[in-house]
């Protein structure tokens, strides 16, 4: 059965004890009341920004510079906001316990974290790592990159950012499909469902008889995947949700 809910259907209506494992799928909407703009629509990253300029390996082969001012820009930016209620909520209901809680994401912010969520699996990367094409990953948080360059090789460092034309990480997949393939509850949260294979990630979970559910105050692209959907945002629902 399908249901599409207003603000006073939706107050109280999960008992986390129902559930054994708990999936929070979240994309950029999740922090928009952070002040964090989203990617597509009105005032998004898309609109302001050319991603073929800014987010591409070609952009950065062409001029590195500028592709890692455009990202300290935005450490600068997310700096200045902070987690909201509905991050909190989530950081609280897994220290509960009352049921496992998985956050996958597409958002690179690292506001999950900032709230004191542990188990975030991140699959587009994070604003705050950087890549040297020889020796891996390393994280560096801050407004102004620590290095631009490699301290072991003199390799260019780019963002772990998954960039328009980048392969995604298969193991960083993988992990995620599997979180999503064994949950009982899948609660998708500010993604407009239109970026593969993220796109695909409720159907699994519907698969998989899970209960799915959708918070955007938008339809999204996947709205049809779920049995309930809450048009409303993540700040205002999220702390309500659960029965305490
Ligand atoms: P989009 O910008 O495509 O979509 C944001 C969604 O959030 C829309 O459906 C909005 O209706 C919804 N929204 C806005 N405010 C909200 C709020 N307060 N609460 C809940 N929902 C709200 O962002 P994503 O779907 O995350 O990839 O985009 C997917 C990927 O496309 C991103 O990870 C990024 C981008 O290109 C990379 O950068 C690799």
């Amino acid at each position: 059965m399908e249901q599409d809910l207003s603000i006073s259907d939706y107050k109280h209506l999960v008992r986390p004890e129902d559930y054994k494992k708990i999936v929070f799928f979240t994309g950029a909407g999740m922090s928009a009341e952070s002040g964090v703009p989203t990617y597509r629509g009105k005032g998004g990253t898309w609109e302001k920004y050319n991603w073929e300029k800014y987010a591409c390996q070609e952009a950065f082969d062409r001029n590195p510079d500028k592709v890692m001012d455009f990202h300290e820009v935005r450490r600068k930016s997310v700096l200045e906001c902070s987690p909201h209620a509905g991050h909190e909520m989530i950081a609280n209901l897994a220290l509960k316990k009352k049921s496992e809680v998985r956050i996958v994401t597409q958002n690179i912010d690292g506001m999950h974290q900032r709230a004191g969520s542990k188990d975030v699996i991140e699959l587009h990367g994070s604003l705050w790592k950087l890549r040297c094409p020889v020796h891996g990953v390393i994280e560096d948080i801050g407004h102004v990159f620590t290095a631009r360059k490699c301290g072991k090789c003199d390799n260019r460092l780019r963002p772990d950012i998954v960039w328009f034309g980048d392969s995604l990480n298969r193991e960083v997949i993988e992990e995620g499909v599997g979180a999503i393939a064994t949950c009982d509850l899948f609660i998708s949260i500010g993604t407009s469902g239109v970026v593969w294979p993220a796109a695909g990630f409720p159907e699994v979970a519907k698969k998989n008889g899970a209960r799915c559910i959708e918070i955007n105050p938008e339809p999204s692209a996947m709205s049809a995947m779920y049995e309930t959907t809450i048009q409303g945002t993540a700040g205002k629902v999220l702390p309500i949700l659960f029965v305490p």
